[in-house]
């Protein structure tokens, strides 16, 4: 699985603290667009650059930080063919992928810490989309960005 993340200056720590709990996937590889530094950049920038990789096809799944998860989330959910979840706990984190078939998870830099970070990343990760009734829901979520 090819997973692409990216983060603001507000997360840039738990950025590298969530590239070491992937590193505990095998079969997964993880490409990191930035930033690197504490120079302030602005997050919708990072959630289009992330999101663009999964829309074309260069990556499977995302994940997007900033200082609280907040603002990239929604500018991730503002491109197409991208559901993405900002998650504080690991419950929310599987139904998210359980139920609603997030393709990127969002997590805020100064509000989790590393601990429970890796948890939900853990959660998220190791968590299928269980389909049925949830993916006809989901199809209703994405009809939603044609009208
Ligand atoms: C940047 O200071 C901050 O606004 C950003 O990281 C994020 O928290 C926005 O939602």
């Amino acid at each position: 699985m090819k997973i692409i993340i990216g983060s603001d200056h507000g997360a840039v720590a738990l950025k590298e603290e969530v590239k070491m709990v992937l590193k505990e996937f095998s079969g997964v590889t993880v490409t990191d667009v930035g930033t690197f530094g504490t120079e302030a950049v602005d997050y919708p920038d990072i959630a289009e650059k992330v999101c663009g990789e999964i829309v074309s096809g260069n990556a499977d799944r995302g994940i997007v930080l900033c200082g609280t998860g907040i603002g990239i989330s929604m500018a991730a959910n503002k491109i197409k063919g991208i559901r993405c979840a900002m998650c504080g706990d690991t419950y929310s984190a599987r139904m998210s992928r359980e139920h609603n078939d997030a393709n990127v998870l969002a997590l805020g830099g100064r509000v989790t810490g590393f601990g429970p970070a890796g948890e939900i990343v853990r959660a998220w990760m190791t968590t299928e989309f269980a389909g049925g009734r949830h993916a006809r829901r989901v199809n209703k979520i994405m009809a939603l960005e044609n009208k």
